[in-house]
């Protein structure tokens, strides 16, 4: 079976103050036998001289959130655009829902869609007006239904008829997160759907994501500098640095491994020290 084909390693070495060098090596591929809804393989983006995403192989399964964490400048947004086909691959190949992408993008991109700061919807619309052409774009039967329910949803319903270059940065987030649900997706990608939210916000849209993810059974990768946030949120993370996935598993399993009290310990040490620079390996 083809997921069984090239199965990818990862072997990770960390400094452990007290027992010294640390090794540890795992198969990326999730323990389950079911056929992922995204993979992943052999992946690599050039931006001339920069390597943004260098060979990277991963697979998600149905209903699973997938955090992809790293610090600034690791190659998570650029992964989720090549994900999204907005950029294209320099090299390797990307499956989603038994779909190629480099084949079937059309088809694929109808059942996924996203979130992020870095797309800017037009300013000169309405609320309404915006939701209202990807409710068409989308092939979405009720659009007034729904873009109704979700702005109800993320609680800016106020806002329906408001030009989007008048809204808060909050407010703009949550049209975004309105915008990334509007077609019911089976695969959504959220970058960083919480970082100019309030506190308070921040929460309920958490437990909303989670809602969603639970009743729709919803495929999730999502990015985030939070690092409470990915534990709550997160079934499994994968940890970017300059464009390799350098330590996978799920929150618990990685702080246990790697001896750290907290997920944010460990982001700091990896990428304040640079520790695992030419010290993991990827065998695909
Ligand atoms: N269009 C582009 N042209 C040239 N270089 C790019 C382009 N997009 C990204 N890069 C470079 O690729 C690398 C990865 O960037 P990317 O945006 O994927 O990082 P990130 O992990 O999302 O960072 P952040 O946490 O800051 O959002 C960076 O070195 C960035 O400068
Ligand atoms: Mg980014």
């Amino acid at each position: 079976m083809e997921s069984n084909q090239n199965p990818a390693f990862i072997t990770v070495f960390l400094l452990d103050p007290q027992n010294g060098l640390c090794v540890w090596k795992k198969m990326l591929e999730p323990a389950s036998d079911q056929i992922p809804v995204i993979k992943v393989h052999d992946l690599t983006k050039r931006f001339g001289a920069i390597v943004a995403v260098d060979h990277i192989g991963f697979t998600v399964n149905k209903g699973e959130i997938l955090g992809l964490l790293g610090p600034n400048g690791a190659g998570k947004t650029t992964t989720i655009q090549l994900l999204l086909g907005l950029t294209t691959p320099t090299s390797g190949r990307i499956m989603i829902l038994g779909l190629d992408l480099g084949k079937q993008r059309r088809n694929i991109l109808a059942k996924v869609n996203f979130s992020s700061a870095e797309i800017h919807l037009p300013s000169n619309l309405t609320v309404w007006e915006n939701l209202n052409v990807f409710g068409k774009l989308y092939g979405v039967r009720q659009p007034q239904k729904s873009v109704k329910n979700l702005l109800d949803f993320f609680g800016i319903s106020n806002t329906l008829h408001t030009r989007t270059g008048m809204l808060s940065t909050g407010q703009i987030t949550r049209l975004n997160l309105a915008k990334a649900l509007i077609n019911d997706p089976e695969v959504l990608f959220l970058d960083e759907p919480t970082a100019s939210l309030d506190p308070e916000i921040a929460s309920r849209v958490r437990q909303m994501l989670l809602q969603i993810r639970k009743e729709r059974e919803m495929t999730i990768i999502y990015t985030s500098h939070n690092m409470n946030e990915v534990e709550m949120m997160c079934d499994r993370i994968l940890f970017m640095l300059r464009g390799r996935i350098v330590l996978e598993g799920t929150p618990e399993d990685i702080k246990h491994r790697t001896m750290v009290n907290s997920l944010e310990d460990l982001f700091i040490t990896i990428a304040r020290n640079g520790m695992l620079k030419d010290s993991v390996t990827q065998d695909q």
